[in-house]
């Protein structure tokens, strides 16, 4: 019968033993249950993960997010091993883009430019000529020429406000995700009624009409910013509730309201980031695996329009 699981403090504590032993570095999204940002080395949005995961130099990177914040991670450090907590941890626009039926349809558009959102997997990167975050969508998109035809994808909603900032026309692919879709303009409205005086803050990955009622639209990084730095006192956050936990960290002070998604409830819960526990921290360290393991050749050329990023980005 294998050993039972340390519990509390305990856990904690082997974590933090196994984390020195291996000389693994923890990284964490913001989406991260807060126990795993409270431990975690580094927590930010997919820019400045892939930031960290390029500049790190431990030996291991425990990566506590979706699959493809830890597959950028591999594919930056092809030397180093990279776990992931729950394999299983997906995301939605980056799962309904597979890479083969990208490919197919980037057919149509053979003098176009490829711009993919990070949240997709190494073949999709591999087919693009740079990848960009939704902290720097826009700055990507500008560092083409106006005359520069362009496809977008996987997400239409970051593609379209990219559209409204640009004044550009993007081809977009179709994709969305079952987070930030549910959140409605119905709802919202109903929800500054309630609280007139409250800044309405969005992730640009939510519908044109939610970004358009909203005060400030940026990527987990900007929304945390915001609320830092904004003199309101209160903030209906249209996101994963996750980024609450340092929302309120930073601003004691301030009334922090979850966007309802349509179902009413506050469960704006990204299903997949969730998986993820200290739990499977632990044993991720322990037994050195769940692992992110890509072929040299998709590494390489999925490695390129990620690095054309980060140049873009410095
Ligand atoms: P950020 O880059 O803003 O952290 O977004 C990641 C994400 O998956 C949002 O749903
Ligand atoms: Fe993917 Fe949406 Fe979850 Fe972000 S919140 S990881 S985009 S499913």
């Amino acid at each position: 019968m294998s050993a039972p699981l340390p519990q509390g403090n305990e856990l904690l504590r082997e974590i933090e033993r196994l984390r020195k032993e291996l000389d693994a570095v923890v990284l964490a999204h913001y989406y991260q249950d807060p126990d795993i940002q409270d431990l975690a080395d580094f927590v930010g949005d997919s820019l400045q993960l892939s930031q960290q995961a390029a500049r790190t130099k431990a030996k291991i990177i425990a990566f506590c997010g979706v699959h493809f914040m830890a597959e950028t991670a591999k594919i930056l450090n092809p030397d180093k091993q990279v776990l992931l907590p729950d394999l299983d941890a997906g995301c939605s626009l980056a799962d309904r883009c597979p890479a083969d039926q990208f490919g197919k349809w980037l057919e149509q558009y053979p003098d176009h430019k490829v711009i993919s959102y990070i949240n997709c997997s190494a073949g999709v990167k591999a087919l693009s000529d740079v990848i960009c975050t939704s902290s720097n969508a826009e700055k990507i998109v500008n560092s083409f020429p106006r005359s520069q035809k362009i496809v977008f994808a996987p997400d239409r909603h970051l593609g379209a406000w990219v559209e409204k900032k640009t004044g550009r026309e993007l081809v977009k692919w179709p994709g969305f995700c079952i987070v930030h879709e549910q959140f409605t303009e119905r709802q919202l409205s109903k929800l500054k009624v309630r609280h007139p005086e409250a800044k309405l803050i969005a992730h640009p990955e939510c519908e044109a009409s939610v970004l358009a009622m909203a005060d400030y639209v940026g990527s987990t990084r900007g929304l945390l910013e915001y609320v830092k730095s904004s003199p309101a006192r209160s903030f209906i956050v249209a996101t994963e509730v996750g980024i609450l936990h340092l929302m309120a960290k930073a601003r004691p002070d301030a009334e922090l309201i979850p966007a309802p998604p349509s179902s009413g409830c506050n469960c704006s819960i990204c299903p997949y980031m969730r998986l993820n526990s200290l739990e499977k921290l632990y044993l991720c360290l322990r037994d050195r695996k769940p692992e992110i393991t890509l072929s040299e050749d998709l590494r390489l050329r999925a490695l390129r329009p990620v690095q054309r990023m980060l140049e873009l980005s410095a």
